[in-house]
C-alpha cells in the first residue's frame, strides 16, 4: 500500500516513489475516463496559482484541474504585481498565501524556491518549475504518456536531445527514467551537456552505470546530436554494462522507445551569461530526419513550447506525441491535486512500480565556514532571501568531500576541510588539511568543517596541516 500523499509536497520527482507515481496514474486514468464526475471532489478548496515565469501549459491545466474539481483558483502570473516586487521574501510570501489557499503550485525563476515555499507556506506545495532545477509534473505527463504508449515504463529506452544543460524537464526525467530501470542516450547540444551533478545522482542515487562516449563533440554525419553518454540500470534488459564499445555503438543501433526534444532554454542563458555551444548549430528534429532504424520505433515527445528545434511537418507524423503530453497534464494535474489535499485517497489497483526509497539519507552540512553555493541562480543567493536562509548542504561523499546544496542540488568540492573534533580545543591541534590530503577521510561527517580557501580556514583558528599525510592526529581524538 502506497503512503497517503494527503498534506504532502512535490518539489522534486523524488518525493514520490515509484509506487506513488503509479497510483497517480491510476487516479490519473479514473479522471481522463469521466471528467465530469469529479467536479465535487475538492469542492470548498482552494489553489493559489502563482507562476513567475511565462506559462501555458502547466499554470492553465492546473488551473484547470482545479475548477474541474469544484475547487477554486488564485492566481498571480508576474512578480511585479506582488510584493515580491517591493522586496518581500518568498518564506514571507509562503507563510501568508499559505493561510489563504489550502495548496500552492508555484513556478519561479530562482532554483530552490519552491523548496523555500514549502518549508514556510504549512500547506502542500507543488514545484510547477524552479529555474533550469526540476519540473516534476511534467516528468508526470511525460512517464504518464511513456506507459500510455509503449505499454509499461520498465526497461525502457530513451533518448534525450537539445539543452539537457538548462532543462528542467529533463532534469527530472533522467532521474525518474532511472527508477524506472531505463537506458538513457543523452544527445546534448554541443556546450548544453546534461549537468554533472545530474549525471552523478544518476549513479550515486540510483545504481546504474554511466558509460561516457568520448567521439566528436558535433552534431554527426546523420545530422543528430552526438551520443555523449549512456546511462544503464544493472538490472535492466538492456545490459551494456561489461560489453566493449562496440557492442554499445551495436545497442545504440538497434534504436530507442522515445525520443525526448527539448528547445534551447535562450531565457536562461540571458539570466547567466554563460553556455558555451553554438545555439545555432541545432537540428530540426523532422520526419526526414527520424527515417533511420534507430528512430522507427521512437515516439517523439516534447513539453513545449517548441520554437525552431520540431518541424511543424512532425505533427502528421504517427510518432509525434507531444500534443498527447499536453492533453494528458489535466488528468494527471487532477489526480495529484486530488491526492495531496486528501480528497481522495490513492488506490493501489494497478500500481505494480517498487515502492523505491526515493530520497537517500545523507549527513546534512550547515556549518557557517564560509561554504556557499557555487550556483548563481539558487535561491540561497538571492538577496531578499539571504536574511534568513543559511546555505544547507547533503554531504554525498567524504572523499574527496562532496556537497550538494539542498536547494537547488548544485555541487560544492571544498578544497580544504578540517576537523572540529580532532583538537578538542588545544590551540596547536588546530590543523586544517587540503580535501585530497588521506587524513581528510578520517574525519567523520558529523565533524567535518569544509572551506574554500585556506584564508578562510586560517580565519577560522586553524594552521596548516601535514600536506604529505604524515601527521596522524592523536589515537581517539
Ligand atoms: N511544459 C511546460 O512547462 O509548458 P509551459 O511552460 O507552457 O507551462
Amino acid at each position: 500500500m502506497a503512503a497517503s500523499l494527503a498534506g504532502r509536497d512535490l518539489i522534486t520527482i523524488d518525493d514520490l516513489s515509484n509506487r506513488e507515481i503509479e497510483t497517480v496514474f491510476a487516479l490519473a486514468d479514473e479522471m481522463s475516463a469521466s471528467v465530469r464526475e469529479h467536479s465535487h471532489l475538492c469542492q470548498g478548496m482552494i489553489m493559489a496559482s502563482l507562476f513567475f515565469e511565462p506559462s501555458t501549459r502547466t499554470r492553465l491545466s492546473f488551473e484547470a484541474a482545479m475548477n474541474r474539481l469544484g475547487g477554486r483558483v488564485i492566481s498571480v502570473a508576474e512578480m511585479g504585481n506582488t510584493s515580491l516586487a517591493k522586496g518581500e521574501s518568498i518564506a514571507d510570501m509562503a507563510r501568508v498565501v499559505g493561510t489563504y489557499a489550502d495548496i500552492i503550485v508555484i513556478r519561479h525563476p530562482w532554483e530552490g524556491a519552491a523548496k523555500v515555499v514549502a518549508d514556510y507556506a504549512g500547506v502542500p506545495v507543488v514545484n510547477a518549475g524552479d529555474g533550469g532545477h526540476e519540473h516534476p509534473t511534467q516528468t508526470l505527463c511525460d512517464l504518464y504518456t511513456l506507459k500510455k504508449e509503449k505499454g509499461s515504463l520498465e526497461g525502457l529506452k530513451i533518448a534525450l536531445w537539445g539543452d539537457l544543460k538548462y532543462g528542467r524537464t529533463v532534469h527530472s526525467l533522467a532521474c525518474a527514467l532511472a527508477r524506472f530501470g531505463a537506458t538513457i542516450h543523452f544527445r546534448p547540444s554541443p556546450g548544453f551537456e546534461m549537468p554533472e551533478h545530474v549525471l552523478r545522482k544518476l549513479t550515486t542515487e540510483y545504481s546504474g552505470r554511466l558509460e561516457r562516449q568520448n567521439g566528436p563533440k558535433d552534431v554527426d554525419q546523420d545530422g543528430l546530436f552526438p551520443l555523449d553518454a549512456i546511462y544503464v540500470t544493472p538490472s535492466g534488459p538492456h545490459q551494456l554494462a561489461n560489453i566493449p564499445a562496440v557492442g554499445i555503438q551495436m545497442e545504440v543501433e538497434k534504436g530507442v522507445d522515445a525520443l525526448y526534444v527539448t528547445r534551447l532554454q535562450r531565457e536562461r542563458l540571458g539570466k547567466t551569461q554563460e553556455g558555451g555551444g553554438s545555439a545555432a548549430a541545432y537540428p530540426v528534429v523532422s520526419s526526414e530526419l527520424l527515417k533511420g532504424r534507430k528512430f522507427k520505433e521512437a515516439i517523439v515527445m516534447h513539453p513545449l513550447p517548441r520554437v525552431d528545434e520540431l518541424a511543424y511537418e512532425m505533427d502528421a507524423d504517427p510518432r509525434a506525441m507531444y500534443f498527447k503530453q499536453a492533453e494528458r497534464g489535466m488528468p494527471i494535474r487532477m489526480a495529484l491535486l486530488a491526492l495531496l489535499l486528501g480528497c481522495r485517497e490513492g488506490s493501489t489497483t494497478g500500481a505494480r512500480g517498487q515502492e523505491y526509497a526515493q530520497k537517500k539519507g545523507y549527513p546534512v552540512y550547515r556549518r557557517d565556514t564560509g561554504i556557499g553555493c557555487p550556483n548563481a541562480n539558487c535561491v540561497t543567493g538571492q538577496e531578499s532571501e539571504t536574511r534568513y536562509i543559511r546555505p544547507e548542504f547533503q554531504i554525498i561523499s567524504s572523499a574527496p568531500l562532496v556537497l550538494r546544496c539542498v536547494y537547488c542540488e548544485h555541487e560544492v568540492h571544498p578544497q580544504y576541510v578540517a576537523s572540529s573534533k580532532w583538537h578538542q580545543g588545544i590551540l596547536e591541534k588546530k590543523r586544517y588539511y587540503r580535501a585530497d590530503n588521506p587524513l581528510a577521510r578520517r574525519i567523520s561527517p558529523q565533524n567535518v568543517l569544509a572551506f574554500d580557501s585556506e584564508a578562510a580556514a586560517q580565519a577560522a583558528g586553524f594552521k596548516q596541516g601535514g600536506r604529505s599525510g604524515k601527521r596522524v592526529p592523536e589515537k581517539g581524538a
